[in-house]
């Protein structure tokens, strides 16, 4: 997670790159909108064989969020779907809106992470030393780089303080229980990588041990993390499956505003080996996953499926039960809605989740709370409303259709979009404020 170019993207590739460079291209495997690195791979770039007997985990799958795409798409059922995070930071631009998003979000769901002070190598006089572990490039620079990169890293840990978080560079944390760690990255160089992944493999032992266990066999359970069209297949899914198996031609109940639908699979999709799913248009077929996996779904009757939303499984015998159980999640979100209250339309629905909460903590009241662009009849919606301080339209990463604009031009209700949640949130306060001046 992180701020727009911060370098996500980048950290990701380096890891799977240095694994391919280490000639273990073949044990890599590319999900939809994921990377699996097996703990060989892993403990093989840290350098200690002995390490291998210490850590329970597989292995570790990689979702990479983009910018500006809220990582609370990925939830399950109400939590945060991933077990651990890694916030990338640029340490030379510091904290940006969606760090501190980022950090709010962690902090609900209670996720752990670790993170990463990145671009370490745009320090002025900084001498690369390709993908070495931080603390042997750091002896290699000289006394004014070294004390360039101290002040930067504090700026970090002074912010995450502000946000009540207490940070140390991580190879000066004594308790990662309750202190975070910050590991100085180029992703770039790779310098600080093999860091990344040592925190992140110790962090995945210390608080998930005893989560870490899921069913191979049980009924697939996932998240839908997009809902894309794709050339002749029509809409498709593209799913993180966190439990059981998925295969090919297995009914699936998929959570929407409506009732759930219910389809079958005619195709499990994953990307040629290596490649991201971004820039591959030729899929190849397999007839069944098994979590923790990333795939992409083709089945009839996609329309109308929501991003975030949940996928189950479900054979004749569950079938109902599966149903309720989805609904039942989706309603999870929805809320006990005011008759007067600001209206609020959210592109997926981890992101309305957010926003729903954040607005309910500050007991604001909301009328209606949903996924989907802003309408003509949400504008009009909003204006029935009388209090000026709730005739309020919300918009989180949605669009504005051209008739609702036109109408909200003559009307008295308040719009206010963002691609930024906590934005909204203090829009909203500055605007109750001059309301009440
Ligand atoms: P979004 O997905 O758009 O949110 O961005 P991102 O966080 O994935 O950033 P990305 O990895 O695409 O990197 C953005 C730019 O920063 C690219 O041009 C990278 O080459 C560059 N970059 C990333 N990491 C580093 C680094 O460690 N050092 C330097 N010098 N450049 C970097
Ligand atoms: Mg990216």
């Amino acid at each position: 997670m992180g701020h727009v170019d911060h370098g996500k993207t980048t950290l990701l590739d380096k890891i799977r790159g240095t694994a391919i460079v280490s000639g273990e291209a073949g044990a890599i495997t590319q999900h939809i909108g994921a990377t699996e690195v097996p703990i060989d791979v892993i403990v093989d770039k840290l350098g200690d064989p002995r390490l291998r007997d210490r850590f329970m985990v597989p292995g570790l799958l990689f979702i990479d969020t983009p910018g500006h795409h809220a990582f609370t798409t990925l939830r399950s059922r109400g939590g945060a779907l991933a077990d651990l995070a890694i916030v990338v930071v640029d340490i030379n631009e510091g904290f940006k809106p969606q760090t501190f998003e980022s950090l709010q979000i962690l902090k609900r769901f209670k996720t752990p992470f670790v993170v990463v002070a990145n671009k370490i190598d745009r320090i002025g006089g900084w001498v690369p030393q390709k993908n070495m572990p931080f603390a042997a490039t750091f002896k290699k620079q000289s006394g004014d780089v070294q004390a360039r990169l101290e002040t930067k890293l504090y700026e970090v840990v002074g912010e995450l303080y502000n946000q009540g978080f207490a940070a140390e560079r991580y190879d000066r944390v004594t308790n990662f229980q309750n202190t975070l760690g910050v590991v100085p990255v180029s992703a770039f160089t790779g310098e600080g990588v093999p860091d990344v992944l040592m925190v992140l493999l110790g962090l995945a032992q210390r608080f998930l041990e005893a989560n870490l266990q899921y069913s191979a066999t049980g009924p697939g359970v996932g998240t839908v993390l997009e809902v894309k069209e794709e050339k002749g297949l029509g809409p498709t899914l593209d799913i993180i499956l966190y439990d059981g198996t998925l295969k090919k031609g297995d009914t699936v109940v998929i959570g929407s505003l409506g009732e759930p639908l219910q389809t079958k699979v005619r195709a499990l999709l994953k990307p040629r080996e290596l490649s991201e799913i971004r820039y591959e248009s030729k899929f190849q077929q397999v007839n069944k996953i098994t979590a923790a996996a990333g795939v992409k779904i083709s089945a009839p009757g996609l329309e109308g499926a929501l991003a975030g939303a949940p996928i189950r499984v479900a054979t004749e015998e569950t079938l109902e039960e599966i149903v309720a159980q989805v609904k039942s999640e989706i309603d999870e979100v929805r809320i006990d809605t005011d008759s007067v209250g600001i209206l609020i339309k959210a592109d997926t629905l981890g992101s309305l989740e957010a926003l729903v909460h954040e607005f309910k903590k500050d007991e604001v009241p909301i009328r209606k709370a949903e996924v989907g662009d802003i309408s003509h009849r949400d504008a009009v919606e909003a204006s029935t409303v009388e209090d000026p301080l709730y005739s309020v339209l919300i918009g989180f990463n949605v669009k504005v259709h051209p008739d609702a604009r036109e109408f909200l031009q003559e009307s008295n209700v308040k719009l206010l979009t963002s691609d930024v949640i906590y934005r909204l949130v203090e829009d909203y306060q500055k605007y109750v404020k001059e309301q009440k001046e």
